[in-house]
């Protein structure tokens, strides 16, 4: 086993306990970090070298031995000597393989530098990069439902609250719902992203450095716009981290509403939605099974972002100012949250993107449950009839159709109606029935026609521009 590099005070090292060695370890888990750790340690090389901390000659051999160590791990990924776990981290099992090809220049460059500034640095580098992926692939997400949303612009389908029947959409209106809310997903990835405007590198361990370092130079060379604002804070807290796997768990929810949705669609019972057979399964018993499993999983996964939230604030609550190791526990969740989440998208993109509204099946009841009840009531408040009085009107219309086994308002005549209510003229038939019902909505966002039509033209152009380009408003 190597001897840690950095445990000179002691008489062992935690090498000297192999089950130590491996409870301090955690390059299973960051060993993902090592082009960020890289990246990371070029611009520190860069910066000890502008300040006269180390020679050209110095930065020269960092640079060519860092860029050697990155090809490596690229070629040979986990069979790469270099991964020692007995050097606990990525940063150490790099630096230590640096050393091996630069001698006393690699040596160097941890000058200034404490695996608290490097660690949090490299993970906030990797989050901000995760950040706008995830943003990129919900802008597709979004995308694909326009184009569903387009391809079912003119389909009627009743929209429901409490899962009952509520009043008449355009089905295009119901895609562009769920695009809402993965877009509020995208906004709030912005801002993780946003807020990630200050480089913890140049902290050190807690106090910061007496060397002459330009923290500055560190921060711009890696897309930060500023040095760290205060040492002890931007080496210990993890808040991006958490940002950032909040940003996931709302993914995950609102994958999993749309997954439940459409669960029930796609049962027999509904029939709104086909799925294409790559999406579904068959039983192993029943031969006849198209089974939703892909929604169901996307459902189900929610679980795992959840958990990593829950693990990530339960990690950090109760610890004192400064790093405490317990924060290399970080990572596993802020990549599971990730890995998760990054799936669910894609695979929710595919669905979205092959399946469609089924009108026939959507139509054969679409003239139950009195969609148009609300329209009734609304027409009569044109005709001056206070709204609470036509909302009771309409309750007794509704019985007297169901009574009279027509089921539908506009299957009652005038004279009915009238007998009801004296307000009520020829005209009220075009304010019935669901399809012209959803030509009637005007106010803003409707999920009727006008609506519909005004909202997939906004949506076209605001998934357009990438991250960082894009003016959220
Ligand atoms: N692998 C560690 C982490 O992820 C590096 C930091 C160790 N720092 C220390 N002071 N022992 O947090």
């Amino acid at each position: 086993m190597a001897q840690k590099p950095w445990e000179h005070a002691k008489s062992s090292g935690s090498e000297a306990d192999p089950l130590a060695a491996r409870f301090v370890a955690s390059l299973d888990v960051d060993k993902r970090l090592y082009k960020h750790d890289i990246r990371g340690s070029i611009a520190h090389a860069r910066m000890l070298e502008g300040v006269g901390l180390i020679t050209a000659a110095d930065l020269k051999a960092i640079e060519v031995g860092l860029k050697e160590i990155e090809a490596e791990i690229e070629r040979q990924g986990d069979a790469w000597p270099g991964w020692k776990v007995e050097l606990e981290d990525v940063h150490m099992c790099v630096e230590a393989a640096l050393i091996e090809k630069a001698g006393d220049a690699g040596r160097k460059l941890h000058t200034g530098r404490s695996r608290n500034d490097q660690v949090a640095t490299d993970l906030m580098m990797w989050v901000r990069e995760a950040a706008q992926e995830l943003y990129g692939l919900l802008t597709e997400l979004c995308s694909a439902y326009v184009a569903m949303a387009e391809r079912n612009a003119d389909v009627v389908m009743p929209a429901y609250t409490h899962l009952q029947r509520a009043q008449p959409i355009v089905a295009g209106s119901e895609c562009l719902a769920w695009c809402c809310m993965f877009d509020s997903d995208r906004w709030y990835l912005h801002q993780c992203v946003l807020h990630m405007f200050a480089s913890p590198l140049g902290s050190g361990a807690i106090a910061g450095s007496s060397l002459p370092l330009d923290p500055t130079a560190t921060a711009t060379a890696l897309g930060f716009e500023q040095p760290p604002w205060n040492s002890i804070a931007f080496t210990a807290t993890r808040d991006s981290a958490l940002d950032f796997v909040y940003g996931c768990t709302t993914i995950a929810m609102h994958l999993s509403r749309w997954a439940e949705q459409w669960i029930i669609y796609a049962s027999e019972e509904f029939g709104f939605i086909q799925l294409d057979d790559a999406f579904t399964t068959g039983s192993s018993m029943m031969p006849q099974k198209r089974n939703p499993d892909m929604l169901e999983l996307l459902r189900g996964k929610a679980s795992t972002p959840y958990g990593a939230l829950m693990a990530l604030l339960t990690m950090c609550k109760g610890l004192t100012v400064g790093y405490n190791r317990d924060l290399q526990e970080d990572k596993r969740h802020v990549f599971a949250a990730y890995d998760c989440v990054k799936d669910c998208l894609l695979m929710a993109t595919r669905i979205v993107s092959t399946s469609d509204f089924r009108e026939d099946r959507i139509a054969e009841r679409l003239h139950r449950g009195h969609l148009d009840a609300t329209s009734l009531a609304e027409y009569l408040v044109t005709k001056g009839v206070p709204f609470r009085t036509s909302h009771q009107i309409v309750g007794r219309l509704v019985r007297k159709a169901d009574d009279l086994e027509r089921f539908e308002l506009r299957k009652l005549s005038l004279e009915e109606m009238r007998a009801e209510c004296d307000a009520v003229e020829e005209d009220v038939f075009e304010w019935l029935g669901p399809e012209n019902v959803v030509q009637r909505y005007r106010t803003a966002g409707n999920a009727g026609a006008s609506g519909f039509k005004e909202q997939v033209g906004k949506w076209k152009s605001r998934l357009e521009p990438p991250m960082n380009t894009d003016g959220h408003g």
